[in-house]
């Protein structure tokens, strides 16, 4: 039988792609999907770069694009967004939506203290200043919890906890 996806939004760091692998580890049935990877392969171009060449309104276009192919073409699968996507018409169309949430500061603990900081950072393009990614992330913390099914505080336990209390939430869904 199909079953729902699962989809992951929250703010850039917060740990969106790392809960999916872990989810898949936990759930055989389901499989990941990551929908800045899926722009990147469709474009053959990288996050950065569409932002710089393009601009960031044509880049919510390809996430518009994105949504609408997983909206009718997806099932059994854990999708990790880019923190912009909660924004594409039919996010709910696609699955249950589970809103990751945590506060700024640990979001910006998380990125700095991870191995791989200044890669993690320079790939994403509107973390090139933390003052103005804090603004964002004041503007957006509302609109997230507003679209989401569940809300999930990533901030209180391991990532394998995490993983099972959606696996439950989101079978009672
Ligand atoms: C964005 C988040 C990024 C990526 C793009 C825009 C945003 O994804 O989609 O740089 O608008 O918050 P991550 O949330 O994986 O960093």
């Amino acid at each position: 039988m199909d079953r729902r996806n699962i989809v992951l939004i929250g703010f850039m760091g917060v740990g969106k792609g790392a809960l999916a692998r872990e989810l898949v580890r936990c759930d055989g049935s389901l499989y990941a999907l990551d929908t800045d990877d899926m722009i990147e392969s469709m474009t053959n171009t990288r996050i950065k770069k569409i932002f710089a060449t393009a601009g960031e309104a044509a880049f919510r276009a390809l996430e518009r694009k994105t949504a609408d192919w997983l909206a009718k073409s997806v099932t059994n699968a854990v999708i990790s967004t880019g923190g912009g996507f909660y924004m594409v018409d039919n996010l709910k169309a696609i699955g249950t939506v589970v809103y990751l949430r945590a506060d700024f500061d640990w979001i910006l603990d998380r990125i700095l203290n991870a191995p791989n900081a200044k890669k993690k950072l320079k790939k994403r393009p509107l973390f090139q200043d933390v003052e103005k990614a804090r603004r964002l992330f004041l503007e957006r913390y509302h609109r997230y919890e507003e679209v989401a099914d569940v809300i999930v505080d990533v901030d209180r336990s391991d990532t394998r906890s995490i993983a099972q209390e959606v696996l439950g939430t989101v079978a009672q869904q």
